[in-house]
């Protein structure tokens, strides 16, 4: 069988997870592909149609569902006869959204056909703080979670994440987080301990960062992804209103 799968990830923790997916098709003989979504959001590749007999799609919980950049991706995938699976990690084992349905129906609507759904509980890179037993843990529950979904799929067990009224009107928040990302996508600064060094304006996943009159320039595409700050040697990026809810140091998965 030939695999792709097509994820979107901020700090880590959604491409840990499709690379253990990746390991565990590869550990049973099949072929699988990894490829941020960006490349495609960001107009670098194209969807291959037709040269997948599956294809994954992942990412991160924000606000109970998905991330905007998510649903840009889905916008760009082709209307045909594909079979996927969808999975999504998040950081608490309560606010994780449910079943991902609003995603489900559109894909539905453009012919994809749902094989399996999975959620997995990674730290939270938002608000708790860094506790590496914890972190090693989760780290360790999501790579056995992710043989067993790997078998699953292989094997043609089709499971769902469950989906009720609640946890639909609960994804509408999410819709509330899109907003916000945009009205404080210009609150992102960084402070003197800036280098210049450009990784930040690299890595971003939507070109929201340039540099402008020798600084930093944040425009107003930010999805809130934190891979600026994660990733900045000088842990110089720093958020105007949001700051109290970032964590103070990033953590590193096993
Ligand atoms: C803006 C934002 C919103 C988030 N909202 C939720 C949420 O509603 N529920 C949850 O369980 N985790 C939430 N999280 C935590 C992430 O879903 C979790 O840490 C995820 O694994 C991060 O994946 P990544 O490293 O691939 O970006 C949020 C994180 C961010 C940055």
């Amino acid at each position: 069988m030939r695999i792709c799968i097509y994820y979107f990830s901020g700090t880590g923790n959604t491409e840990y997870v499709a690379r253990k997916l990746q390991q565990g098709f590869q550990e049973r003989s099949e072929f699988c592909d990894v490829l941020p979504l960006e490349e495609i959001t960001l107009g670098r590749a194209k969807f291959s149609e037709g040269s997948y007999d599956l294809v994954g799609l992942g990412f991160p919980v924000h606000a109970l569902d998905a991330p905007q950049i998510f649903r840009d991706f889905i916008e760009l995938l082709p209307f045909c006869r594909q079979d996927y699976f969808l999975f999504k990690t998040a950081g608490d084992r309560f606010l994780w959204g449910g079943s991902s349905y609003a995603i489900r129906l559109k894909l539905a609507n453009r012919g994809w056909k749902l094989k399996h759904e999975a959620f997995y509980r990674m730290p939270s890179n938002v608000f708790t703080r860094v506790n590496s037993n914890k972190i090693a843990l989760r780290a360790a529950q999501a790579g056995e979670a992710a043989k067993k979904a790997v078998d699953e799929i292989l094997a043609g067990e089709k499971k769902l994440l469950p989906s009720n009224a609640v946890m639909r009107l609960a994804n509408g928040f999410n819709r509330f987080e899109s907003t916000g990302c945009k009205h404080g996508s210009g609150d992102w600064f960084a402070d003197e301990k800036c280098s210049k060094c450009g990784l930040c304006v690299v890595k971003c996943p939507t070109g929201n960062i340039s540099f402008q009159d020798g600084g930093l320039h944040f425009a107003d595409k930010c999805i809130f992804c934190l891979r600026c700050r994660w990733n900045c040697p000088a842990s110089a990026i720093h958020h105007r209103k949001l700051e109290l809810f970032l964590l103070k140091e990033r953590f590193t998965l096993p």
